[in-house]
C-alpha cells in the first residue's frame, strides 16, 4: 500500500510537501518520512507513527524551501512499522534514496545476490533491496541505473528515486502500482493518486504500466522499460475537490455518517430527473444492455457488501443471473466471462489492487466493464468501458460509510434502468420504488435523530465479548456490513451471518455475554427472523433488534431496539439499516476509546494484494 509524494521544480516549502503527503495518509499511516534537497543541503527525516508527528518534529524546518523531494507514508508489508523500516530507504553505497509502493516478490533472492557483492542491509523491507539494486547498477546516470534495476524486479512497484550525486533529478517508475505527475507552475509533483495533487497542479501526466519518468526543473522525459523514448501526454485536471474538514464533528467518520442524506440526495439529483432515470452518460448502448447474459460483480471490503445487496435486487428485477465475489478471490478463479456479459467493479478509491486485477482479467475475456467509483481520475475508472460516479465526496474515515450508501443508491438506480430497458419491471412497481428511493434521504435523517438513543444502547453493549449480526435476504449483506463496521473500529470480534444459518454453527456462541444484532424490518422474511429471535432469547443471548416502529412480535424478545422507518418498498431498507449500524459501531468504538478515523493495521485504500 503506502503513499508516495514528491517534487521537482524551482522550490517549494517543506510544509506544502508535507500537506501533499497528508492527502495520501489514507493509504497507510504506520510510519512516514522525507528526503529533500536544495543547494547542496539534504534533509532526511523519518518517524514511526503518523504524519502529524513528523510535522511536529520538523518544526521550524517546515518553512525551508526545497527543489527536489521524495516523501512517503507507509502501511507495513515487509518489516515492522518502526522508524528503521520507514521510507525513504538509502542504499548502502552511492547514496541513493528510494520510496516504494507495492511488493517486490523476488526481494529475498535479490538480497542474497547483493549481499554477495558486499551490500549490507539495515532493514527487513523489500524496498531497501530496490535502493541497493539501483546502486549496484549506478555508474554515472541515475536514470540508466533505474532502467537496469527495474528489469530485475518482480512484483508490483511504484518508485521515486533520488541520488545524492544527481540531486537535480527525480526518477519515477510505475509498474502495477499507481503513480502520476501533477504539472504546476512551481514544478512537478509526484503522487500516488490524483486528489493529492489537485490543489497544486493544473495538468496531470498519468504514468502507464512499465514507464520511467525523469523529472528535472523544467522538463520531463518519459521512457518505456525497454528504453524507448515516449511522448509525454498531459491532461487537464477538471476536478476540484473540497478540502476535507471535520466541520465541528469529533471524527471524520461521524461527519461522513451525517453527510449521507445530502450525498444520497446529490446522487438522486444526478441520476433521477423528473422521475426518469438518467444514465445517458453510460457508454453502454441500450442494445447491449438489453442483451446482457450474465452479470459479474466484484469488489473488496464494504464495496463488496454493496455488490451483494445489488445481486438480490438485480436478480429480482432484471431476471439476469448475477454472480458476486470478492476481488481477491475473483482474480484467481477460472471464471468464464464472455462478450455478452457485464462485469461491474465497485470501489470507493478506484485504486484497490485486487479489484483492478479482477477487472483486467474480465477485460481480457472481452467482457464489458462498468465501474462504480467515487474518484473520477482513478485507475479503475480509466481502465473501464463505462463508469458511474458516486458523488460521496472525499471519504476520510477509514471505515467506509457514505461511500457505501452512495454505491447502493447508484446500484439500485442502475438496476431499475436495466430492468426498464429489458422490460422486466412493471411500470407501477417501478414508479413505487422510485418514489420510495427519493424519500430515502428524509428517512435517513430520522435515523440520525436517534443518535443519542443509539449511543446509550451502545454503552450497554460495548462490554460484550463478541457480536453476531443476523439478517435475511437483501439484509444479509447488511449484517455483513454491520459486523465489518464494528470490528474495524472497535476491535470487538463480530460476525455477519444469514439468520437461517444460525443453527449450523453460530448458535453455539450464544450466551448472556454475547450480543446478537437482528436486522428484522417487516418484509417477507420477517416471520422467519422472529423465530430466530426466540431461539436466541431461549439461550440468553442479548438481543439488539433493528426493527420498524410499532413492531409487536419481535420487540418483546429484544433487550434493546433501534427503529428504522417502515418503507413501502422494504428492498430498499439496506440504505437505512446501514446508517443505524454505522452509528452503533461508532458509539461502541467511542466508548472503548478506540482510534476511530484511523484504526490500527488498516488503510483506506489497499493498493497491494
Ligand atoms: C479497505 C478499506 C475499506 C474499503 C475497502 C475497499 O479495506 O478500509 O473501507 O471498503 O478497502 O476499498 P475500495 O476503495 O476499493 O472501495
Amino acid at each position: 500500500m503506502c503513499g508516495i509524494f514528491g517534487y521537482k521544480g524551482k522550490e517549494v516549502k517543506l510544509s506544502c510537501l508535507i500537506e501533499g503527503l497528508k492527502r495520501l495518509e489514507y493509504r497507510g499511516y504506520d510510519s512516514c518520512g522525507v528526503v529533500s534537497y536544495n543547494l547542496e543541503k539534504f534533509l532526511c527525516q523519518k518517524n514511526s507513527g503518523k504524519i502529524q508527528k513528523l510535522k511536529k518534529d520538523l518544526g521550524a524546518k517546515l518553512n525551508d524551501k526545497y527543489s527536489s523531494a521524495l516523501l512517503h507514508t507507509r502501511w507495513a508489508t515487509h518489516g515492522k512499522p518502526v522508524k528503521l523500516n520507514a521510507h525513504p530507504h538509502k542504499s548502502f553505497k552511492k547514496n541513493i534514496y528510494v520510496v516504494h509502493n507495492g511488493i517486490i516478490e523476488n526481494h529475498l533472492d535479490l538480497k542474497k545476490k547483493l549481499k554477495k557483492k558486499g551490500y549490507k542491509f539495515k532493514t527487513d523491507t523489500d524496498s531497501e533491496v530496490v535502493a541497493n539494486l539501483i546502486a549496484s547498477f549506478y555508474k554515472n546516470s541515475i536514470e540508466k541505473a533505474v532502467a537496469s534495476a527495474v528489469k530485475k524486479l518482480k512484483g508490483a512497484f511504484a518508485l521515486g528515486v533520488l541520488s545524492e550525486s544527481e540531486p537535480d533529478k527525480i526518477v519515477a517508475v510505475r509498474h502495477r502500482s499507481p503513480l502520476l505527475i501533477g504539472v504546476a507552475d512551481k514544478g512537478f509533483f509526484l503522487a500516488s493518486d490524483l486528489p493529492a495533487v489537485i490543489p497544486l497542479a493544473k495538468e496531470v501526466i498519468y504514468l502507464k504500466e512499465k514507464q520511467i519518468a525523469v523529472l528535472e526543473e523544467n522538463k520531463i522525459k518519459l521512457y518505456s522499460f525497454e528504453g524507448k523514448k515516449l511522448r509525454v501526454k498531459k491532461e487537464k485536471i477538471e476536478i476540484k475537490t473540497e478540502e476535507a474538514k471535520k466541520k465541528g464533528f469529533k471524527h471524520f467518520m461521524l461527519k461522513e455518517i451525517y453527510e449521507q442524506p445530502k450525498v444520497l440526495q446529490d446522487s438522486l439529483d444526478i441520476y433521477l430527473k423528473d422521475s426518469k432515470i438518467n444514465f445517458d452518460q453510460l457508454k453502454l448502448t441500450k442494445k447491449y444492455l438489453k442483451g446482457i447474459k450474465n452479470i459479474f460483480i466484484t469488489a473488496c471490503g464494504t464495496a463488496f457488501h454493496a455488490a451483494y445487496v445489488a445481486k438480490y435486487f438485480l436478480e429480482r428485477h432484471t431476471k439476469i443471473k448475477v454472480e458476486v465475489d470478492t476481488s481477491s478471490e475473483f482474480r484467481y478463479r477460472d471464471f468464464n466471462v464472455s462478450k455478452g456479459d457485464l462485469f461491474i467493479a465497485i470501489s470507493q478509491s478506484g485504486e484497490t489492487a485486487d479489484t483492478l486485477a479482477a477487472l483486467k482479467k474480465a477485460k481480457q475475456q472481452k467482457a464489458k466493464v462498468l465501474s462504480i467509483c467515487n474518484v473520477i481520475g482513478s485507475s479503475l475508472v480509466r481502465e473501464s468501458d463505462s463508469f458511474i460516479y458516486t458523488p460521496a465526496g472525499p471519504e476520510i474515515g477509514v471505515a467506509s460509510t457514505k461511500a457505501y450508501t452512495t454505491q447502493l443508491i447508484c446500484l439500485y438506480l442502475f438496476c431499475l434502468h436495466l430492468a426498464t430497458i429489458k422490460n422486466t419491471v412493471p411500470k407501477e412497481e417501478r414508479k413505487k420504488i422510485l418514489k420510495e428511493l427519493s424519500k430515502i434521504p428524509f428517512y435517513q435523517r430520522k435515523i440520525l435523530k436517534q443518535n443519542k438513543k443509539i449511543a446509550a444502547i451502545a454503552k450497554k453493549f460495548s462490554k460484550m465479548g463478541c457480536f453476531l449480526f443476523l439478517g435475511r435476504g437483501i439484509n444479509f449483506p447488511s449484517a455483513l456490513e454491520g459486523a465489518l463496521k464494528l470490528k474495524e473500529i472497535s476491535y470487538i470480534p463480530a460476525e455477519g451471518y444469514p439468520a437461517g444459518e444460525m443453527k449450523h454453527g453460530p448458535i453455539a456462541l450464544i450466551d448472556e455475554y454475547r450480543a446478537v444484532v437482528c436486522i428484522a424490518p417487516k418484509d417477507h422474511l420477517y416471520e422467519k427472523m422472529a423465530s430466530n429471535l426466540q431461539e436466541i432469547k431461549a439461550r440468553k443471548g442479548k438481543i439488539l433488534a433493528i426493527i420498524n416502529p410499532a413492531d409487536k412480535e419481535i420487540l418483546p424478545f429484544a433487550d434493546q431496539a433501534i427503529y428504522i422507518p417502515r418503507l413501502n418498498y422494504q428492498e430498499l431498507s439496506p440504505l437505512l439499516v446501514a446508517v443505524a449500524l454505522q452509528l452503533l459501531a461508532y458509539s461502541v468504538a467511542r466508548n472503548l476509546g478506540a482510534e476511530i478515523d484511523q484504526p490500527r493495521n488498516l488503510a483506506k485504500s489497499v493498493t497491494v494484494e
